[in-house]
């Protein structure tokens, strides 16, 4: 009951794509209180995905001041508050009034899908991949940035003068709790631009030359837990200090106790993350996954190889939206579960491109094997399937990495255990079908809110309310598992149906 709960208290902002939600956490993980807005999205032309950086912003204050209420406390009662948010999504603004020079580009956005193909044909990629341990793609900062500089009147000669900053969701936030007295990001954010030398913990001269950047736009870098500042005390009535930060599918990582080397979380939100712990060692994938810092604590990274397939839970949203066969997400689990399989029916959701292990901004979205008697059924059964699908794609190419880098912890008769979370998890036949086509144990976690949970973690271990990362890990409780039930032929052929299928919508297969 509220009444057993004391503090001290830990509140998570989490900046996500389609919403920000402020969560209040008692040192158990319990929520205490939260609140949350939905965020309009900008869709200006086709391919592109913009975001109001002063909604973000009024939606933040608005989140933390309604969780606090609800939660019955007041500012002075929260310890410290950990910012979670949507990575690579690129803002600049002006380091005098903070007034942003053009809308947030969100990491969905593909306008430069033609220079990113530019820098590829000259021979950029194998120094993007060496330094920073991702592949050159719209999807991360250093392009968006670039595409601001040059499209937007004024900002490269401002930019030159020292007269803007730059920075993801985490730094325009942490301006502007401190009114811009701190311009700092984290590591792992830090890790998401295609311009940090992921090796060194530093950016990167050689990439900011070839991508022509000015140095004195960058944010400092530092740990996910430390102090970052206090936020105005006007904003929520005293100061409040923030002591965590780390992307969204770090946080996670970090609030599903994913601490050990061979550990592997995957959020299904409208996009799906996976991140694969490899301790001190940037692994370097041979299956086009990424290297990317999972969190840094004490000077010191931790590293993971990640999975990024770029529609999940956004497949489902579309079936509900634009084609009204379901009327809730939720509704999906029955539906789909009412039939052995899809018959035939594969979707691959490439509505923007495909991320991991293709990389294929062009390729498109399609629908294959259908006959006359497919319904609407099939289509949502096929949806959640293809969500499992990419999934194993993804445990595919990390199992294979892994075997590569000769990770100890995961051995052929050792499968990969996958703990998932995510709005999606909820679903239990997901659940299934990704235990049943990655032929993993998937675990869920009692407390679901794990990307929030990780930002609370990490303010939570800065401030003393955690001595060390195994209190946290002792915290985390498994809610649910799920083993493999489909038969091997069944499973073999399914997935060779999902692998037709993406072929047939690629644009640069090999
Ligand atoms: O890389 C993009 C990812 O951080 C976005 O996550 O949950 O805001 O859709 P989400």
């Amino acid at each position: 009951t509220a009444t057993a709960m004391r503090g001290p208290y830990l509140l998570a902002l989490d900046q996500g794509t389609t919403s920000t939600r402020a969560i209040i956490f008692d040192r158990a993980a319990r929520l205490v209180g939260s609140a949350q807005r939905e965020l309009q999205q900008f869709y200006p032309h086709d391919g592109m995905v913009e975001h109001d950086p002063e909604h973000i912003w009024a939606d933040t204050v608005a989140v933390i001041r309604k969780a606090i209420q609800r939660a019955g406390l007041e500012a002075a009662d929260i310890t410290a508050i950990g910012i979670t948010n949507q990575r690579e999504t690129t803002l600049v603004w002006d380091r005098r009034t903070g007034e942003p020079v053009h809308k947030a580009i969100v990491w969905q956005d593909r306008r430069t899908a033609a220079f990113c193909r530019q820098l590829q044909r000259s021979g950029l990629e194998p120094l993007v991949q060496e330094r920073t341990g991702l592949l050159i793609d719209p999807y991360f900062c250093a392009t968006k940035l670039v595409w601001i500089l040059d499209h937007v009147e004024g900002t490269r000669a401002r930019a030159e003068r020292g007269e803007l900053a730059f920075g993801t969701v985490d730094s325009f936030l942490l301006w502007r709790f401190t009114s811009g007295r701190v311009h700092k990001t984290d590591a792992t954010n830090a890790s998401r631009t295609m311009l940090f030398d992921i090796e060194r913990q530093c950016w990167d001269d050689d990439l900011l030359e070839a991508f022509n950047i000015p140095p004195s736009l960058l944010p400092e870098v530092v740990d996910c837990a430390g102090e970052f500042g206090l936020t105005q005390r006007e904003l929520f009535g005293s100061a409040i200090a923030i002591a965590g930060v780390a992307g969204d599918q770090q946080a996670a990582t970090f609030g599903q106790a994913c601490f050990e080397p061979g550990m592997l979380k995957s959020t299904y939100g409208t996009g799906c993350f996976a991140l694969l712990n490899t301790g001190d060692k940037a692994v370097r994938s041979t299956n086009r996954l990424l290297t990317t810092v999972a969190y840094r604590l004490d000077g010191r990274p931790t590293f993971a190889i990640e999975g990024s397939i770029f529609v999940a839970g956004a497949a489902l949203q579309w079936l509900r939206d634009e084609l009204r066969m379901i009327w809730t997400a939720a509704e999906s689990e029955a539906i789909a579960g009412s039939l052995p399989d899809s018959g035939g029916v594969y979707m691959v959701p490439a509505f923007t491109g495909l991320g991991a292990p293709y990389w294929d901004p062009d390729a498109r979205g399609a629908i294959f094997g259908l006959t006359r008697d497919t319904n609407g059924r099939h289509l949502v059964r096929a949806a959640l399937d293809a969500v499992a699908y990419q999934t194993a794609d993804l445990t595919a190419a990390f199992a294979e990495d892994l075997r590569h880098a000769g990770l100890e912890r995961q051995r052929a008769d050792a499968p990969l255990v996958i703990r998932v979370d995510g709005g999606m998890v909820a679903n239990n036949r997901l659940c299934q079908s990704l235990a049943d086509y990655c032929a993993c144990t998937i675990e869920r976690p009692a407390v679901t809110e794990t990307t929030a949970l990780g930002a609370a973690f990490l303010a939570g271990l800065a401030t003393g309310v955690y001595e060390t990362k195994a209190d946290i890990a002792a915290i985390w409780q498994r809610g649910a598992q799920f083993n493999p039930e489909l038969d091997t032929d069944l499973r073999v052929a399914h997935l060779k149906g999902w692998h037709d299928a993406v072929s047939r919508v690629r644009s640069n297969s090999a």
